[in-house]
């Protein structure tokens, strides 16, 4: 007699199509994503109507996407799956904590030198905010040529990328130590800012009825030659979102006061390997 196929099955042949792969990596991940799919499907009961509406949602993250857009970091970012990766990848070898990248870094930032802003178009709403410290390795020596690769968004809550009013490169830069390790850093005080809301992102937070707000942050990259770098953030302790940030991305090792328009900081690199 025929046996009539089930879920456990359907898998098992699902999961058996992968035994002959030529990439180990590649076929280790995508059987365990097959696994867990399937588990959710079965778990919740999805309906067809309910997995067309999601292929519908992600062909429109795609549609989203573009140079200056990418729907799909924000997806990660507030199912708090960016952050995870960075939890198991960069966990406890001593150095500072990372954070999201986020979707608006930008290569090519503009060099600075100690002392010299990023602020390109100034705003009225602005506030000094003046950044100083070091970068140092484990045992706190300074190190000599890290970079800093700095953004934050104009005192309007938008990044350059977002705000055709801004100049390209406002409120960006790289700054490189010199033989102290030590940075000086001038911007304004970040604020707070909503992560974009017009697309399939911004409905997964409203219709499950989260915020899409992220507490006032500097964004920061910091890197040298022999060393691990560091994707990480400065939050301001004043923020009303410090302990509600949108995609998770908050440590308590990365708040710092800015109230009096400075703050200081000292970022540690993890050697490399
Ligand atoms: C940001 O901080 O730039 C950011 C992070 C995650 C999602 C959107 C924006
Ligand atoms: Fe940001």
């Amino acid at each position: 007699m025929n046996e009539r196929m089930t879920p456990e099955r359907h898998l098992a042949e699902v999961l058996a199509s992968y035994d002959n792969s030529p990439n180990d990596r590649l076929a280790e991940i995508t059987r365990s994503l097959v696994r867990h799919l399937h588990e959710f499907v079965v778990e919740v009961g999805l309906t067809r109507e309910e997995w067309f509406r999601a292929i519908e949602e992600l062909t429109r993250a795609g549609d989203l996407c573009s140079e200056k857009r990418q729907e799909f970091v924000l997806l990660s970012d507030t199912l708090g799956v960016s952050m995870l990766v960075e939890m198991i990848n960069h966990g406890d070898e001593g150095g500072t904590e990372p954070t999201v990248l986020g979707p608006f870094h930008l290569d090519g930032a503009p060099r600075k030198n100690m002392g010299e802003s990023i602020v390109i178009d100034a705003m009225d709403t602005d506030k000094n905010l003046v950044v100083t410290g070091a970068v140092r390795d484990l045992d706190g020596e300074p190190i000599e040529g890290a970079e800093l690769d700095v953004w934050e968004t104009a005192s309007n809550g938008f990044y350059d990328v977002q705000d055709p009013s801004q100049a390209e490169m406002n409120m960006r830069g790289i700054y490189t130590t010199g033989a102290d390790g030590c940075f000086e850093i001038h911007a304004a005080r970040p604020v707070d800012y909503t992560i974009p809301d017009d697309g399939p992102g911004g409905d997964l937070l409203f219709n499950n009825g989260r915020h899409n707000w992220r507490p006032a942050h500097l964004h920061f990259v910091v890197s040298a030659p022999g060393y691990r770098s560091v994707i990480t953030h400065l939050f301001d302790s004043e923020s009303n979102y410090i302990n509600g940030d949108a995609v998770f991305g908050v440590r308590d090792s990365l708040v710092v006061d800015m109230s009096d328009g400075t703050c200081g900081y000292d970022f540690v690199l993890a050697p490399e390997g």
